[in-house]
C-alpha cells in the first residue's frame, strides 16, 4: 500500500483580511524553496478564497473553503456551493467542523450531504469529527467519534481523494491537547471503520489531527501512529507557526 503524504491544512475560520494574504506569500515562497513532505493548504474566510488562489497561482500550496452548501445552486440566502468554491479556486473543503455542528446544528446526515456535494464539484473534503469534554470525561469519546464517522461519510467516497480531521472538541483554540496515546486511540478507531467501508482506499486516507497544533507539539502528534497531517487554527495564521509546524511533518 502507498503512504499518501501527509496533509497538513491551515484553517483561518473568520480571521484574515486582505494584509493576511503577506503571511500566504511567505508560506507559499518557504515551501517552493524547500519543498516540504507533506502537501501543504489554506482554508481562508470566503471573502479571501479568490484573492488567495491568485496570489499562489502557480504555487505548491492548495487553497480551500471552509464549509459548502448541499445543493448545487439555489435561493439559499448567505450560503456557497461547492462549485462556487471551485470557481474561486478551491480545491479541497473543510465540512463538519465541531463549529459548524455545534453552532448551527450541522447533523452528520447533513454533513453527509455537504460531502456529496463536494464530490460532486470535484473538491477533496476535509470531514471534520470529535468528541466534547463532557463525553471525554464520561469515556465516550471513541463512540462519539466512531459514531460521527459512520454517519457522515457517503458511500460516494468510495475511490475518492478525501481526508479525515479528528478535532477534540475541547483541544480547538484552548492550548490542551490529548496524549499521544489518546490520539492514536482515537484515529485507530477511525481507521478500523475506514477501512471496513473502503477497503484498501480507506487504509491509505489521512487522518488529520486538529486543536492546539503549535510549532511545540507538532512534532510529536505528528509522528504519532495513523496521524497523517494536521489541521491547524490559531498557528495556520502566522506564517512563521505555519511552516515549523509544515516542516515538522
Ligand atoms: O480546524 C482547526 C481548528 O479547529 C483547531 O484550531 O486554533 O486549536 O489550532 P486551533
Amino acid at each position: 500500500l502507498t503512504t499518501p503524504r501527509p496533509l497538513i491544512a491551515g484553517n483561518w475560520k473568520m480571521f484574515g483580511l486582505e494584509a493576511s494574504l503577506d503571511e500566504a506569500r511567505a508560506v507559499a515562497a518557504a515551501v517552493s524553496e524547500a519543498p516540504p513532505a507533506a502537501r501543504v493548504a489554506i482554508c481562508p474566510p470566503a471573502t479571501l478564497l479568490h484573492r488567495l488562489a491568485e496570489t499562489l497561482s502557480g504555487e505548491p500550496v492548495l487553497v480551500g473553503g471552509q464549509d459548502c452548501h448541499p445543493a448545487a445552486q439555489g435561493a439559499y440566502t448567505g450560503d456557497i456551493s461547492a462549485a462556487m468554491l471551485v470557481d474561486a479556486g478551491a480545491r479541497l473543503v473543510i465540512l463538519g467542523h465541531s463549529e459548524r455542528r455545534g453552532g448551527y446544528g450541522e447533523s452528520c446526515e447533513l454533513v453527509a450531504s455537504k460531502v456529496e456535494a463536494a464530490l460532486a464539484a470535484g473538491l477533496e473534503p476535509i470531514i471534520c469529527c470529535g468528541e466534547s469534554l463532557a463525553q471525554r470525561e464520561a469515556g465516550q469519546a471513541e463512540a462519539i467519534v466512531t459514531g460521527q464517522i459512520r454517519n457522515s461519510l457517503p458511500a460516494s467516497l468510495a475511490g475518492q481523494a478525501f481526508a479525515v480531521a479528528y478535532e477534540p472538541i475541547w483541544a480547538i483554540g484552548t492550548g490542551l491537547t490529548p496524549t499521544t496515546a489518546d490520539i492514536a486511540a482515537i484515529h485507530k478507531a477511525i481507521r478500523a471503520i475506514l477501512v471496513e467501508r473502503f477497503g484498501d482506499h480507506g487504509a491509505s486516507v489521512p487522518i488529520l489531527y486538529g486543536g492546539s497544533v503549535k510549532p511545540e507539539n507538532a512534532a510529536e502528534i505528528l509522528a504519532t501512529e495513523d496521524v497523517g497531517g494536521a489541521l491547524v487554527g490559531g498557528a495556520s495564521l502566522k506564517a512563521k507557526d505555519f511552516l515549523a509546524i509544515i516542516n515538522a511533518a
